[in-house]
């Protein structure tokens, strides 16, 4: 197995990381424009190797797209990140055409790679990179969103619950964005409805802090978060490698799906070594229904700033 995680900013070198450290592949390969960053970040990981015991090789390259030919899975987490007082959404006009640029890379030299998309705005950054790819599978384009969602979602209920975030299990829908829709009729704790163990004004703020979760951390640090990201890119990369056929919510393109056609966004889905290997519909009710659409449509309207751009 080979992965490549092209940008080696914090996003990019934490999801490296996870995978060295979890062995997922025999080699990882990090790639970024600027000269000598992601050599500098891989050997840095690589020099982890004798301490935390592993043997996944970490190699950078600068901008050098033949070092990951032949990748399994590409992680993309190119782009500039967001700055305090600007949404995910701003980052359109710089971040499009890096996508595009870098998928164009990566599947000259791996056609066959499953591609995970991190860069933002995320639903639309995998719009790009599927359009990029022509249309070519939909199950091998693919964004992480949902597992950061969830965790931040997760892990704010543990401290609520005093209770470990192991056993929270949750699913939450839609675009990456303010918009998002965590879904507490599919939250448990070890199987108990969370409705039982909250009190509903409590809950309501928990998922009112989790769809601005992201710029929690922008504010907290003048830039957006990565150890949550790259460690959530690397849970999904790792259910892809090893065949888990688990079930995360993730950016998946809908033909149909929920009534949705010809767009990116956030549902549970099965991952496996195909890719994305289901889309499970949930039977939503009335008003999780229109928060789902309402969350499409926002999307919808940054999938029109691509168009105008005429990229494609
Ligand atoms: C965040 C960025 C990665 O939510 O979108 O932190």
């Amino acid at each position: 197995m080979k992965i490549t995680v092209v940008g080696a900013g914090n996003v990019g070198a934490t999801c490296a990381d996870a995978c060295a450290r979890n062995e997922l592949a025999n080699e990882v390969i990090l790639v970024d424009i600027k000269e000598g960053l992601a050599e500098g970040k891989a050997l840095d990981i690589w020099e982890t190797s004798p301490i935390t015991l592993y043997d996944t090789r970490t190699i950078g390259s600068t901008n050098d797209y033949t070092k990951t030919a032949g990748s399994d899975v590409v992680v993309i987490t190119s782009g500039l990140p967001r700055k305090p007082g600007m949404s995910r959404d701003d980052l359109i006009n710089t971040n499009a055409k890096i996508v595009k640029s870098v998928t164009e890379n990566v599947i000259a030299h791996s056609p066959e790679a499953i591609i995970i998309v991190v860069s933002n705005p995320l639903d639309v950054m995998c719009y790009t990179a599927f359009l990029t790819t022509q249309k070519k599978n939909k199950n091998k384009v693919m964004g992480m969103a949902g597992i950061l969602d969830t965790a931040r979602y997760r892990s704010f209920l543990a401290e609520a619950l005093n209770c470990s975030p192991k056993d929270i299990q949750a699913v939450l829908m839609g675009g990456h964005g303010d918009t998002m829709v965590p879904l507490p009729r599919y939250t448990t704790v070890s199987g108990i409805p969370v409705t039982e163990l909250i009190e509903k004004d409590k809950l309501d703020a928990i998922i009112e802090r989790t769809k601005k979760g992201g710029g929690e951390l922008v504010n907290l640090m003048g830039t957006s978060a990565w150890y949550a990201p790259g460690t959530a890119a690397a849970q999904m990369v790792e259910a892809i490698v090893r065949d888990q056929k688990r079930i995360f919510p993730c950016c998946a393109w809908l033909e149909g799906e929920y009534g949705l056609n010809d767009i990116y966004l956030g549902v549970p889905v099965k991952l496996g070594k195909e890719g994305i290997e289901e889309i499970i519909e949930l039977d939503l009710n009335e008003e999780e229904k229109e928060l789902v659409n309402q969350s499409a449509d926002h999307v919808k309207e940054v999938m029109k700033v691509l168009d105008n751009m005429e990229l494609f």
